[in-house]
């Protein structure tokens, strides 16, 4: 009996896809890395851009001629594109040969849909519940260990799908991550430990007794034992001093935070709904320079939303250069449905994005080289 799953997205997916590992191996199943051999496939699936939807619905479509092949293997279909009800409808209708549907809210549950899916075929999409406190996890990652804190999003910037699909923030209890830190320092295997949510910043506003990420921090980093801990992802408008001097302070913490700038101009960041202005961020990045030396700064960047200009778009080009980050992802703006700013007027034709994101990754690479040819005198 074997698995294979294919996972697609973000770092918080590649640890879910860790929990459906160990779910299936608790089951007897073993890993297989070939997709033909597999008797049951997971898709781990992202719905952030049109892009990655898209791979999705072709490579569970070539499945097809393999389910039929061999009626018997299990196809299931799960992660925040499936949350999304009418994509979960239109799989359905799509790929009748999909087993197994379900969401993000459910995805614990797969072991028994799996099992349920040897006799009839499964839809489940669940509402929000409880975060699931975890049950185990068959680690990938090598030396790193990802440890999920929190799930969710109340931030609804206006371009993005998270919030609709992985729901409001909910920490999980301090106690409950201490324990799996302990077990996975004990474990002997780990060097590093990062720490996951969608916004870890605003960790634990939503506990009883409150508790700041900071203070979470302090604690698993004084878990004995020879580690480090990183996290993701920071939203700047939550970036508080007290975490920056504690990053600077603790040498348990990666000199390393990854801090999303989105856009370099104060109208789109307003149309984004990102609640910090070019100088506000700007101001946090000059306190972490000046508190973190050799501090590794890295961000995300969005070109191409609804009515960006040209010049508003050298304002996100100024800010990188001003930065000089370590590393930038820079996206092409992809309406998704459901979000406020799909309904925007003034989209920008693919073109235009197509040109601002080579631009923007052009000058980026640009910064690196000089970076390093720096660091080598
Ligand atoms: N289009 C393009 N990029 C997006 N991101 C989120 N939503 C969208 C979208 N609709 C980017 C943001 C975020 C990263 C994970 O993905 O930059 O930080
Ligand atoms: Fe999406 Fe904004 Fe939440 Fe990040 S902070 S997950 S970009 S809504």
């Amino acid at each position: 009996m074997l698995y294979h799953i294919v996972t697609y997205g973000c770092q918080m997916n590649v640890h879910e896809s860790e929990k459906i590992a160990y779910i299936l191996e608790e089951m007897g199943y073993k890993p297989t890395a070939k997709r033909e051999d597999a008797d049951v496939i997971v898709f781990n699936t992202c719905a952030i851009r049109e892009g990655a939807e898209e791979r999705v619905f072709g490579n569970v479509g070539a499945l097809k001629k393999l389910k039929k092949a061999r009626p018997e293997l299990i196809i299931a279909v799960c992660g925040c594109m499936t949350q999304k009800e009418e994509t979960a409808l239109r799989f359905k209708k799509k790929f009748p040969f999909v087993d197994v549907i379900l969401g993000t809210f459910n995805l614990h549950e797969i072991g028994a849909y799996i099992q349920k899916a040897h006799s009839n075929k499964v839809f489940e999409l669940w509402q929000e519940g409880e975060i699931d406190e975890e049950k185990g996890y068959n680690r990938t990652s090598g030396e790193n260990a990802w440890v999920n804190i929190m799930q969710g999003c109340n931030n609804f910037c206006t371009y993005c799908i998270v919030p609709y699909v992985r729901g409001r923030e909910k920490s999980r209890k301090v106690e409950s991550i201490l324990q799996e830190v302990k077990a996975i320092v004990a474990s002997g295997k780990y060097k590093k430990i990062t720490l996951l949510g969608q916004n870890v910043n605003s960790y634990g506003k939503d506990l009883q007794p409150q508790v700041t990420f900071t203070q979470l921090l302090r604690q698993i980093t004084a878990v004995p034992g020879d580690f480090k801990v990183g996290f993701m992802t920071s939203h700047p408008k939550d970036l508080t001093d007290e975490l920056i001097m504690e990053i600077a302070q603790n040498d348990k913490l990666l000199k390393e935070i990854h801090l999303p700038a989105q856009s370099g101009n104060n109208r789109i960041l307003k149309l984004m709904n990102r609640r910090y202005t070019r100088e506000h961020y700007l101001s946090i990045i000059e306190k972490i320079k000046a508190n973190i030396p050799n501090v590794k700064i890295t961000s995300d960047f969005i070109v191409g939303f609804p009515t960006e200009t040209e010049e508003e778009f050298l304002d996100t080009m100024s800010l990188v250069e001003t930065v000089r980050f370590d590393g930038i992802f820079a996206f092409m703006y992809s309406p998704r449905e459901g979000t406020v700013a799909a309904k925007m007027e003034g989209q920008v034709p693919q073109e235009v994005k197509n040109a601002r994101v080579n631009a923007l990754l052009a000058l980026e690479k640009k910064i690196q080289k000089e970076d390093k040819k720096c660091q080598k005198k």
